[in-house]
């Protein structure tokens, strides 16, 4: 089991901040569980699409439920006109992670969540949605074509693929997108679903409460971190080089992007999922230098700090043997975690108090304001 760390000081380590029925990490299992499932089962037996209403209600769909709930969602995947004129005004440099904060305000605008009731309807769509919102900029921005998001695809990983590269992928390709989705689903009170938890606290709408936690995951210390970990490694030339470059690295204090966990102290339980899938395709793509690059950094991050990678590290690798561009890796995490997200945005709002902490103040003492000219 991966144990959690004994946590003190500062980022609110070792704080209880709040009750959840949806996941724990670092305490059973392999190291982290979805409602009392371990990942790495759930990673074995299903589809994301299970997962996604596991979290929403509580329990594993039965099979009528399933098909009910991916026939809604695939239903879900068209882009309101409104929708598609304001992605087309978002430059190629954009960020997509910006894009898609963009998007899920706007969708905000036009399909609100009236009231709690439409709580449910609202996170299918937003599940639903957020590919085809991704996709469609995407390839309006950068291959100026305006593409069909709804596609029959029977995953959101597969309709993912399929819309960035413009045909059904294949089976391999499908699971590791499929198992992606599920590793990157619910983490507990990570960065960004507690940015979602302290919105919905305050009684906010939905869309609110995923447009921050999106703009929360967005920096390199949390969700970032994948794309920083593929510029890192694309640019080491060998298991040699990269060995080089990090005892370079870390002889400065550099901070290695993919290492570590605010939680995990020995692993992370994801890795050890998304590290076999990257190997399976680092063999299908013929790739003899990032997997292996990759590999050699985990050997020396160990060796020299005791530090280990995360899920992101290995999904770089992986998103990149799939042809997904690195700047489309962060996005991904959003279109899985926002059903974790929403989980807990119900659950917050089930049994909710404001979440309102204090500060140690480090001011000055009180003092009389001066007048202008004396200042
Ligand atoms: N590279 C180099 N050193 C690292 C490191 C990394 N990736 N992660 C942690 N360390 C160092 C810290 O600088 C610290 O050193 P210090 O005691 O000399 O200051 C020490 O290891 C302990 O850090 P820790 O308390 O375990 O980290 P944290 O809880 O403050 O931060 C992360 C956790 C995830 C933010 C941190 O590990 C990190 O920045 N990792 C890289 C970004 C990343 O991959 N994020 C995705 C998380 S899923």
């Amino acid at each position: 089991m991966a144990d959690a760390k004994v946590l003190t000081g500062a980022g609110l380590r070792g704080q209880v901040a709040g009750q959840t029925a949806l996941c724990t990490v670092g305490k059973s299992g392999t190291g982290l569980t979805y409602c009392g499932y371990d990942i790495s089962e759930l990673a074995d037996k299903v589809q994301f699409e299970e997962v996604a209403y596991l979290l929403a209600h509580g329990e594993l769909p039965n099979s009528e439920q399933l098909a009910g709930y991916k026939a809604r969602l695939l239903g879900m995947r068209g882009l309101p006109q409104a929708l598609k004129d304001v992605l087309e005004r978002i430059p190629a440099d954009a960020h997509p992670m910006d894009v898609l904060r963009t998007g899920c305000s706007m969708l905000g605008n036009l399909e609100p969540e009236h009231s709690f009731a439409d709580a449910d309807h609202a996170i299918e769509r937003m599940i639903a949605v957020f590919p085809s919102i991704l996709l469609y900029w995407y390839r309006f921005s950068h291959d100026g074509v305006r593409i069909n998001t709804e596609t029959a695809d029977d995953s959101i990983g597969a309709h993912f693929l399929h819309m960035l590269h413009d045909k059904a992928p294949s089976k391999l390709h499908s699971e590791v997108m499929n198992t992606s989705l599920i590793l990157y689903a619910e983490h507990e009170f990570n960065a960004s679903t507690f940015t979602a938890r302290v919105c919905a606290s305050t009684l906010s709408d939905i869309h609110s409460c995923v447009t921050g936690a999106i703009g929360s995951l967005r920096g390199p210390l949390h969700g970032g971190a994948n794309e920083a970990a593929m510029e890192l490694i694309e640019a080491m030339r060998s298991a040699d080089d990269a060995e080089q470059t990090l005892m370079g690295m870390l002889a400065r204090k550099d901070k290695i992007m993919g290492f570590g966990h605010a939680i995990y102290k020995e692993f992370d339980p994801r890795n050890d999922v998304i590290k076999k899938w990257s190997k399976k395709l680092a063999e299908e793509f013929g790739d003899s230098r990032l997997y292996d690059v990759s590999v050699r950094c985990e050997d020396v991050m160990w060796r020299e700090k005791k530090l280990f990678p995360n899920a992101d590290f290995f999904h770089a690798s992986a998103y990149h043997f799939m042809g997904i561009p690195t700047k489309l890796f962060t996005p991904i995490f959003v279109m899985s975690r926002v059903t974790g997200w929403t989980a807990h945005v119900k659950e917050q709002r089930a049994n909710n108090r404001i979440i309102r902490p204090s500060a140690d103040y480090t001011g000055p003492e009180p003092r009389p304001v001066p007048a202008l000219s004396e200042r």
